[in-house]
């Protein structure tokens, strides 16, 4: 599919390599705003989305230099995520995060020091993503970034390749009409592709060599697909539903991207 950019100051020579890193999107560059439907835009600040639809300041932007997701990345030390993923006694499992979306959990878990080989099915976020890890290795302490890779993909079209680790998948919560979602939340969920059969996810990891399938849900959700997990990490608002295959070992840090391609 072809998508609208607006690069307002024609900034070519930066855009241009960092469009190099993102093959999977056909974006048609302008100066000029159009009138409807979502767009790319660039300035300093690196690729956003925005919408002809929204306040013209609002965007979402992935950030992990500056802002809420910074924080919460140098915050971490012992968080429910961490845990439900088996981070303990120097223990660093490799992750297959299977819905990697705006990135939150997978940027903690590279930080503490997994190895963490994400996918993300909906081209548009994963282009968010993309572009926000080659920003942060170029302005932010690079460490973590260089444990991430990342993949536009189906995730269900790789799971038969994974013999070890965690397999990680965060599926859409339904809308919550109690709470206001974020502007990106809002965005994700009526962008194409991003809410599809989250149940085929955990069939797939289930039946991938994986050590241990962690799902997070809503703290009073019902299991995914009605499968009752071995254990469960409970934070306030969500809880990690844990499916344990065998014991982690140091054999599960190795990182998964060589088992993937080759
Ligand atoms: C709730 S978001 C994940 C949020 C993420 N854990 C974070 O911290 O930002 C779910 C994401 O999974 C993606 N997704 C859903 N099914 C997928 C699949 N089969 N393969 C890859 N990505 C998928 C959606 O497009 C969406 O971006």
């Amino acid at each position: 599919m072809d998508w609208v950019g607006v690069d307002p100051l024609r900034q070519v020579v930066s855009r241009d390599a960092a469009m190099a890193q993102i093959d999977w999107l056909n974006i048609h560059w302008q100066v000029d705003i159009p009138d409807f439907g979502y767009y790319f835009w660039w300035d300093d600040k690196g690729l956003s989305l925005k919408s002809a639809a929204f306040d013209f300041r609002s965007r979402v932007h992935i950030d992990f230099v500056e802002g809420t997701q910074a924080r919460r990345i140098k915050a971490v030390t012992g968080e429910a995520l961490t845990r439900a993923m088996g981070c303990q006694k120097g223990l660093r499992p490799a992750i297959f995060d299977a819905t990697a979306g705006l990135g939150g959990d997978l940027s903690v878990l590279a930080n503490v020091g997994c190895a963490v080989y994400a996918v993300e099915r909906q081209p548009v976020v994963a282009a968010l993503l993309k572009d926000a890890l080659r920003r942060h290795a170029i302005d932010g302490d690079a460490g973590w970034c260089e444990r991430v890779q990342l993949q536009c993909a189906d995730s269900r079209d790789l799971m038969s390749h994974i013999s070890h680790g965690v397999v990680y998948i965060d599926p859409m919560f339904q809308k919550d009409r109690k709470s206001a979602p974020s502007l990106s939340m809002q965005v994700l969920h009526t962008l194409e592709g991003t809410t599809e059969r989250p149940e085929q996810l955990i069939d797939a990891a289930l039946d991938s060599g994986a050590a241990r399938v962690v799902v997070k849900r809503p703290i009073r959700a019902d299991f995914l697909a009605g499968r009752s997990p071995s254990s469960q990490v409970k934070g306030k608002t969500v809880r990690f539903d844990l499916y344990s295959r065998r014991k982690l070992t140091d054999a599960d840090a190795i990182p998964h991207q060589g088992l993937i391609d080759g």
